[in-house]
């Protein structure tokens, strides 16, 4: 079976966040599956296609509205990734050092999709299936449904994936002319709320419909930001699958990124020399607890209530507990947490940024891993977590609720809190210093262990996509 791809992000050449790692991940397992997979994103100007050996595999132009842009598919040509990798380069729109946040977003994306079928339309076959995951490709089912250029792939089934229904890129319908000509009587399938929205279109136009976990599709029909009726209209071509892990990228026992390597059997001295390092680097006291936050500094992510949890937590537990914040996003949050470590003392440091290699070094070092996320789609920070035996302290919504247990269940190896507000998460946080300092009433160490032998890896999600390719196949 040929899959291909069609994503803004893939770990290692392009990563904002999980989609990234979805996308490096999810295609490797479907190879190692017997699949012929490729992956197309944007070309965007990273250092993997400096420090790679690339082709020209394709040249053509494409028109946006009334605008010609040149634009070549490059591909990788030692399959470094497992899979297929393809770079869509159009210069002047998607050589850009970031991936997204730029004023002709809607553009760049639009080319992108255009450009991926033109590539896909001039191919001698066609693929089984096409792939695409959010916003930014969900117009190419649409296209190859009602697109007068892309007659050849009415037959080809394509699926979207649902990684975040937050972020829809809608425009209005006054870009329209910036689409290729389509059949305009199926028009209305590209609106949602007056405006040309992409994921809509992708949503009813995909043959199938994944979720990242099957609780976040049980909330989207209450919970989409607007998508809800969408959503519930066409729940039955909607599949829940939860997210793996590439488990040979985050391995304890063979991390080149953290200070010291690490299994389940060597995790007391593993994780000490870890947590060592860390404080060591952030000027926090390692015979306290440390617990940690990565990601997108986003409401999304309750990241605007860090600062009051970190600030009250402080003042309720008073030289009983340690905080590390990794992240970047909204000013007025990195902002506020920039002053509560003026004001809080030591037990609390901060790195505002990106920063892989360090987030390698937090999980690895850290006892608990704080998500107090209001919306989660899947979330892979509570999985590294486990896997590098911190326990993960998360709200119980989406993805998170389908991870991870609470130590008061049969086999519990988290903390859930059920509100994404401060006394909730306080009272959490209360519960895992109590975990760290009683060590004897139920040991921190063996929920450790537990944690980092559940497997988490894409072995069997790769079989459950496969599973939805087959059931559009003939
Ligand atoms: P989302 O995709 O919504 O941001 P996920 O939990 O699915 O959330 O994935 C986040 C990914 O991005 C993880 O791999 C996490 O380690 C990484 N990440 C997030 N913020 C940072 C950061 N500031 N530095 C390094 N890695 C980060
Ligand atoms: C999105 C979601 C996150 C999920 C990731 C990968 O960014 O916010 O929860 O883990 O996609 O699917």
């Amino acid at each position: 079976m040929e899959v291909l791809h069609v994503s803004a992000e893939c770990y290692p050449v392009a990563k904002v966040g999980g989609l990234g790692d979805v996308v490096g991940a999810l295609p490797k397992y479907q190879a190692q599956a017997g699949c012929y997979v490729k992956v197309a994103i944007p070309g965007y100007k990273t250092r993997f296609w400096e420090n790679h050996e690339f082709e020209i595999v394709h040249q053509a132009g494409l028109y946006l509205g009334p605008h010609w842009y040149h634009f070549n598919i490059w591909k990788e040509k030692n399959n470094t990734l497992g899979f297929d990798l393809y770079l869509v380069d159009i210069p002047g729109l998607l050589d850009t050092d970031g991936v997204y946040g730029y004023y002709n977003d809607t553009e760049r994306f639009l080319a992108f999709q255009v450009a991926v079928l033109d590539w896909v339309n001039d191919w001698r076959h066609t693929p089984d299936v096409i792939h695409c995951h959010d916003h930014h490709t969900g117009l190419i089912p649409f296209l190859m449904s009602h697109g007068y250029k892309y007659e050849r792939l009415r037959s080809v089934p394509s699926v979207i994936t649902i990684h975040n229904a937050q972020y829809q890129g809608q425009f209005g319908w006054d870009r329209q002319y910036l689409l290729p000509s389509f059949d305009s009587w199926k028009g209305g399938l590209l609106d949602w709320a007056g405006a040309i929205n992409p994921l809509a279109a992708g949503i009813k136009c995909a043959w199938r419909v994944t979720t990242v976990s099957p609780s976040y599709l049980e909330e989207l029909f209450n919970s989409a930001a607007g998508l809800e009726s969408l959503i519930s209209h066409e729940r039955a071509k909607c599949v829940g699958i939860l997210n793996g892990i590439d488990s040979k990228v985050w391995d304890p026992g063979a991390d080149p990124m953290i200070p010291a390597n690490y299994n389940a059997r060597t995790l007391a001295a593993g994780k000490e020399a870890n947590k060592q390092a860390l404080c060591r680097e952030f000027g926090l006291d390692p015979s306290l607890p440390l617990i940690s936050f990565i990601g997108r500094l986003v409401g999304e992510k309750g990241a605007d209530l860090l600062p009051e949890v970190i600030g009250r937590s402080l003042y309720e537990l008073p030289g009983r507990v340690n905080f590390l914040v990794l992240g970047s996003g909204e000013p007025h949050v990195e902002w506020s947490l920039q002053q509560t470590r003026q004001y809080v003392g030591d037990h609390f440091n901060i790195y505002i940024g990106y920063n892989e290699a360090l987030s390698h070094r937090i999980y690895a070092g850290s006892d608990f891993l704080l998500m107090p996320s209001r919306v989660e789609p899947c979330g892979l920070n509570q999985l590294y977590a486990l896997r590098y035996g911190t326990v993960p302290i998360v709200r119980s919504t989406g993805g998170l609720r389908d991870t991870v247990t609470d130590i008061g269940d049969k086999n519990g190896f988290g903390i859930r809190f059920i509100h994404a507000a401060v006394w909730d998460i306080c009272r959490a946080i209360g519960r895992a210093v109590s975990l760290y300092e009683d060590q004897e009433v139920i040991t921190l160490q063996h929920i450790r262990q537990y944690s980092m032998q559940l497997d988490h890896s894409w072995d069997s999600a790769a079989q459950e996509y496969l599973n939805v390719y087959n059931s559009m196949i003939p």
